[in-house]
């Protein structure tokens, strides 16, 4: 387990600094004032105002941060210490308060002393989890009673997927893979060495580890498009910034969101 996280660590430090500057990120519209959140979350969780908002895997916390400005009180989380920090300097310049905690997800419960109004976790985080079940367990453990879970994720239906959009890997294979391929979702020409152990959860995984918490499944939404450009040269742009596939008649979710109540 612990070098799964050292081998993953690494590579997330690695790629701070890139996705610092990437366009994906667009860190200085963001510093202007503009929300890193998608439609989707901002308009699915609603008023934030006053409420404690635990963000688990913060990377450099745009987001978390974007929730501070919606009037959430906010806690981000990350194992990633140089994403930490840069988070940390990142509320100072914008001076948009915020707390910030450098920490394996699996750990929280032994640094983080509190329950929350809200647990929020986007885009790209349940490749990351090595155990599904205890990730949930983290979430119950944290979130009030009468509390909201929260996220907006891929579509695991997408894990089947490679780059240049091929049914290439097995839905209901768990993991881990290694990934040694070059590049990161910012830049997948960036020059990014290393590797990364990942897991590939089903629907149904996800569903289930939050019942089997006790938690009340409120809703799940799919969508047929995506905030990146997930299978270059077979996604376009619509009108709206989002990326969808440039061919019509395929029609997949690519990304799903789901709210839980305890
Ligand atoms: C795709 S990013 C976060 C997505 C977020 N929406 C964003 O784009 O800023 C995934 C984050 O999970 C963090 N992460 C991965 N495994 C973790 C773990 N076991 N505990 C805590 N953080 C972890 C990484 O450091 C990374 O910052």
């Amino acid at each position: 387990m612990k070098d799964y996280s050292k081998a993953n660590k690494k590579w997330w430090n690695d790629v701070t600094p890139i996705h610092l500057r990437s366009k994906l990120y667009n860190l200085e519209r963001f510093k202007k004032g503009k929300s890193s959140l998608e439609s989707i979350e901002k308009e699915e969780i609603g008023d934030v105002k006053d409420k404690s908002l635990l963000h688990l895997m913060c990377h450099f916390g745009m987001d978390t941060l974007s929730w501070a400005r919606e009037g959430a009180i906010v806690t981000g989380v990350d194992f990633s210490g140089d994403s930490i920090k840069l988070a940390k300097k990142l509320s100072k310049e914008i001076a948009v308060p915020a707390r910030f905690k450098c920490c394996d997800i699996y750990e929280l419960p032994k640094v983080l002393d509190k329950k929350f109004d809200i647990i929020f976790t986007s885009y790209g985080v349940l490749c990351w989890l090595s155990n599904i079940k205890k990730w949930a367990k983290i979430i119950n453990h944290f979130l009030k009673k009468g509390g909201v879970f929260y996220i907006a994720e891929l579509h695991p239906f997408t894990n089947i997927l490679s780059h240049d959009f091929k049914i290439f890997y097995k839905y209901f294979d768990k993991g881990p893979y290694i990934d040694d391929s070059s590049g990161t979702y910012t830049d997948w020409n960036e020059d990014v060495k290393g590797f990364t152990y990942e897991w590939s959860y089903t629907i149904s995984g996800v569903i289930n580890a939050l019942i089997n918490e006790g938690l009340k499944i409120e809703y799940m939404h799919e969508f047929p498009f995506t905030m990146y450009d997930q299978f270059p040269g077979f996604m376009e742009k619509n009108e709206k910034g989002q990326y969808v596939l440039k061919n019509k008649k395929i029609q997949i979710p690519l990304l799903f969101s789901l709210k839980a109540t305890k």
